[in-house]
């Protein structure tokens, strides 16, 4: 354990000092690393140091403390400081004259000086390029529902080895001022020279003499990667590819087997990539005449007017032969590539290769997006009809005119309804004001959030409404698209007769059923095939497909409130795919009733099986497995995609178990809806998750992903003891759980409390430690001293070990354990991906070194 806790401290430290080592190498210029505004500097979550910008900047500027600070941002560095301009204003820095340069731009659209951060829009050029133009990093951000924005770009070298980068407030909007938070200008290898333009034969773009903006940078089939796990000193920022997948024939994933070693090879040098984008994949899955019917398919919202080039980096993980696995890869409908096989390209397994196309993105009505699909090579008769992708970035090549800039996202009018909802729901202080803020996506709140609910799943689409329709190429397994669903500007709210209230990327990635269907699964809404009822509606079990169990949730079709939950829960549920999430097979809009599918769970609800049902009892072991399932998938909802999700209704029946037992979170986005947030929050209490509630949101009325934390101490307790969280007939100091836990925990009576049942199995004192010392954090008081998820999961999955191995706790000391806790915690936040397959630890990742030995010591 400590040696490997050693490793990993030693892995992190050659990493900083293989960026010392390059930023010392040769007579190239150093890295620039700036927070904006501050004056001393500091540390990020990574570790990465940040100075001061006071010496790089010439002309009139204000510095500026942000007043609220979004619990989105990673770390206060370079974020809570501002350096603020209401005239041009430029920063000089000296580079190496015969090198690219990174510049990143850090954005936090927040409240400075009391400025109003709806007046800011600026251009910034640097030595003649427009980086942005009549930018608002406000309207960005609300789009996008990010708290702050990034925007890279990759500047040519420049003879003069003087850069500036130069701030100017738009002269087209009054009081507009511009701001910067921070800078990063990193000198980068030359890795850019000529791509071939798809649809033309030989016209080539000059890439290597162009500016370039990153657009999107993804590990396909892999996890997100952070600035300090990039390789080469980089620190680039690789995302999951999943949100932009398009339809419901997502692939499969895969991972490196340990015996296939990634070598970068003269042409190809880990600048290009980490390994942990080449050593991950997505392919089309198992199935060859499934794969012939169908393209794997990636869709980006981009600019128009401008030449985009598409990188594709591939890397062989299973296969050694030539054509064994070919495929055509296509970019905006056209052939980019004709018989790719990954083993001619790169001579061999473990081996990474790129490729570059180009493709000119015109300006049509709905033609703002650039497709990036791959199909098998049916004609070249290869072994698998397959395809795979490890990575893809696309980046923006400057006009003719030397211009970057692209116009300010359109925000959907359901997430310009939720801002102004949240604005109005009369808090003025500035912590409440920071509680609506964009980086995070509360599930389920009004009509206007299930709107920023859908921009945070698919921020691509949102403000996308025309849908062209696709033709569905595959047999029936494949959603349908457009039929029934017209896209209107979908109000918060408004329930206007035969308009759908699905968005158009929603429908098109889960399947739509038609009435009779539905009518024909449930036998016609039989009583007798109610498995729940809530105030939505009911449930039925039903079949689909002849043979296909489903639940089938049939919601009130007269209440508003309905229309709201639908939105948000198809919303929501077709972007995330996890294992331990209920997931949403489709939906039935028609005749006015909205009915929504999800897989069945056979075993029912977690609580069903703890108390007030005579299920025989379930063993310790399940039990922990089952918390460590929920929180699996809540994590997920906390980390796992791009925004902070926040279940809001963590509770016991909210925990369902399928045929094998295997846990997942419900209900997210259900009965939570009203026409303002203050009176959601209220609906919340009233409808009966009093026991579970966090009280710092109760008081505070401040919203956290710790308060589902906080929830979810309740639920240990609750699985741990065998009783309701609120019991009104016991004696009143027994009457909520978690005050009566934590004080027989206090007193050491907690063993008198623990369900009976339990004494039967194998529990052992250690085991019982770790889990309720865990339970016991996440009921703190306060949201800052309760663990995040991942520290849940991580202490719960550390007593399951301790429950296999008991006895060994002389061996895997409470200290060492520790150690590995803080590791774990300093090096890299745990990122989970949905359906992964061939990961070793179902959902935790590789990147968490230390962890996962720490597993297969174990023996699991
Ligand atoms: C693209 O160019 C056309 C023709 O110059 C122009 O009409 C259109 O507004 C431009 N679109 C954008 C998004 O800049
Ligand atoms: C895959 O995409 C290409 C290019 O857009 C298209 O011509 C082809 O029909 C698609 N194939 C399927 C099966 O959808
Ligand atoms: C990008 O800008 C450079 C310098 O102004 C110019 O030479 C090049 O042609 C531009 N690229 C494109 C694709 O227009």
């Amino acid at each position: 354990m400590i040696s490997n806790t050693r490793v990993l401290f030693s892995l992190i430290l050659l990493s900083l000092s293989t960026i010392q080592v390059l930023s010392a190498d040769s007579n190239s210029s150093n890295p620039y690393i700036l927070s904006c505004g501050s004056s001393k500097g500091g540390t990020d979550s990574d570790g990465r140091k940040w100075s001061s910008d006071s010496q790089f900047i010439s002309g009139n500027s204000t510095t500026a403390k942000a007043q609220y600070q979004d619990p989105s941002l990673p770390s206060e560095i370079p974020y809570m400081s501002a350096r603020i301009f209401s005239s041009s204003c430029s920063f000089k820095f000296s580079v190496s004259p015969k090198q690219r340069h990174w510049l990143r731009l850090h954005f936090y659209p927040s409240s400075y000086n009391n400025l109003d951060k709806s007046n800011s829009y600026f251009d910034v050029t640097a030595n003649g390029f427009t980086l942005l133009k009549n930018f608002s990093a406000s309207i960005t951000a609300q789009a996008l529902t990010q708290a702050y924005i990034v925007k890279e770009f990759s500047l040519i070298p420049i003879e003069s080895g003087n850069l500036n980068i130069t701030f100017t407030p738009s002269s087209s909007h009054n009081n507009s001022y511009a701001f910067v938070n921070g800078i990063e200008v990193i000198p980068m290898p030359e890795l850019f020279q000529t791509a071939n333009l798809v649809g033309f034969n030989d016209k080539t773009i000059d890439v290597q003499s162009s500016t370039l903006q990153t657009m999107f940078r993804l590990n396909v089939g892999g996890q997100y990667v952070g600035p300090a796990n990039d390789s080469a000193g980089l620190s680039r920022t690789w995302y999951d590819d999943s949100p932009y997948l398009f339809g419901a024939a997502f692939g499969v994933t895969s991972q490196a087997e340990k015996n296939v070693t990634i070598q970068y090879s003269k042409n190809v040098s880990d600048s290009f990539a980490p390994v942990d984008v080449y050593k991950t994949a997505r392919s089309m899955g198992p199935d060859s005449k499934v794969n012939s019917n169908y393209n794997l398919t990636w869709v980006f919202q981009v600019d128009a007017n401008f030449t985009y080039v598409v990188r594709f980096h591939f890397c062989e993980l299973y296969l050694t032969k030539v054509n064994q696995r070919v495929f055509d890869i296509y970019v905006n409908n056209q052939t980019a590539q004709q018989d790719a096989d990954v083993i001619i390209w790169a001579g061999k397994i473990g081996v990474p290769v790129y490729k570059d196309y180009a493709a000119y993105v015109k300006d049509q009505t709905g033609d703002d997006e650039l497709w990036v699909a791959l199909h098998p090579t049916v004609s070249m008769k290869p072994q698998y009809y397959d395809a795979i992708l490890n990575g893809l970035e696309i980046f923006k090549i400057n006009d003719t005119r030397g211009n970057l800039g692209g116009l300010n996202p359109v925000p959907s009018q359901m997430l310009q309804d939720a801002e102004a909802a949240a604005a109005g729901a009369n808090d003025p202080t500035p912590r409440a004001a920071g509680s609506k803020n964009k980086g995070l996506v509360i599930g389920g709140v009004t009509g206007g959030a299930a709107g920023v609910v859908v921009a945070a799943a698919v921020c691509f689409f949102v403000y996308h409404r025309k849908k062209k329709s696709h033709e569905s190429g595959a047999g029936a397994w494949l959603p349908l698209y457009g039929t029934s669903t017209t896209i209107t500007s979908r109000k918060s709210g408004t329930n206007s007769g035969s308009t759908s209230h699905v968005s158009s990327l929603a429908a098109g990635l889960c399947r739509h059923f038609s009435l009779s269907e539905i009518k024909h699964g449930t036998k016609n809404f039989d009583e007798s095939e109610v498995i729940g009822v809530g105030g939505f509606g009911k449930v039925y079990k039903g079949l689909i497909d002849g043979s296909t169990k489903v639940a089938i949730k049939r919601s009130n079709p007269s209440s508003e409130q309905g229309v709201n939950e639908f939105q948000t829960e198809i919303e929501m549920l077709s972007k995330l795919r996890h294992r331990h999430l209920v997931s949403l097979i489709g939906y039935c809009e028609e005749d006015g009733e909205m009915i929504l599918v999800y897989d069945y769970m056979a075993n029912g609800t977690l609580r069903e099986h703890l108390y007030e049902h005579d299920k025989p009892p379930l063993s310790w072991k399940q039990r922990l497995e089952i918390c460590i399932g929920a929180a699996r998938g809540l994590h997920y909802l906390h980390t796992g995609a791009r925004y902070t999700i926040i279940h809001r209704d963590v509770k016991t029946t909210n925990i369902l178990l399928d045929e094998n037992w295997v846990a997942k979170v419900s209900d997210f986005g259900l009965s939570k809806t009203g026409p303002n947030l203050q009176q959601t929050h209220v609906s919340t209490m009233v409808k009966g998750s009093f026991g579970y509630l966090d009280p710092e949101y109760f008081r505070r009325q401040q919203l956290t992903e710790k308060s589902d934390v906080y929830s979810f101490g309740v639920v240990l307790f609750e699985v741990l003891c065998a009783r309701p969280a609120l019991n009104a007939t016991l004696p009143k100091e027994q009457v909520s759980l978690a005050d009566w836990a934590l004080h027989c925990r206090k007193r050491g009576t907690l063993h008198e409390i623990i369900d009976p049942r339990l004494k039967e199995t194998l529990m052992n004192p250690e085991c019982l430690k770790k889990f309720t010392e865990t339970a016991e954090k996440c009921l703190s008081d306060h949201g800052l001293e309760r663990p995040s998820m991942g520290d849940v999961l991580w202490n719960l999955e550390f007593a399951l070990q301790l429950l296999g191995h008991p006895g060994e706790e002389s061996v895997v000391t409470e200290v060492k354990a520790n150690d590995a806790y803080a590791v774990q915690n300093a090096a890299v936040a745990i990122e989970e991906e949905s359906s992964t397959a061939g990961v070793p630890v179902d959902g935790l990742t590789n990147s968490t070194v230390v962890f996962s030995q720490f597993m297969n010591q174990q023996g699991r």
